[in-house]
């Protein structure tokens, strides 16, 4: 299952995965900073293991808003 807040994607993603893997992924729209939305993902979907990707990346932003990309990536 895939938990992501869409800052930087679309629901269109899932259909690329649903092309790929042949079958959609399971999806929550939830921020990570959002520790009870996380919790309660965690224990639906009985989640065993995480990757985790959920980052801001982009150089010149990070310099216009460090603390926001102090929030999402170090918080
Ligand atoms: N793309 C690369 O080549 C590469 C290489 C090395 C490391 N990384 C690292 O991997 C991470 C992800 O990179 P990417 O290329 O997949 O970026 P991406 O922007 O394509 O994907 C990151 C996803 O995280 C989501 N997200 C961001 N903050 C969130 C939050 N607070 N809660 C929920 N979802 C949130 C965004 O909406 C986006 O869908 C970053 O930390 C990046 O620095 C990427």
């Amino acid at each position: 299952m895939i938990l992501d807040n869409l800052r930087n994607t679309s629901l269109r993603a899932l259909d690329a995965l649903e092309n790929i893997l042949g079958k959609r992924p399971a999806f929550v729209e939830a921020d990570i900073r959002d520790r009870d939305a996380v919790a309660r993902t965690l224990r639906a979907y009985n989640v065993g293991s995480v990757v985790h990707f959920a980052g801001l990346k982009a150089v010149g932003e990070s310099v216009e808003m460090p603390f926001e990309y102090y929030d999402n990536n170090i918080r």
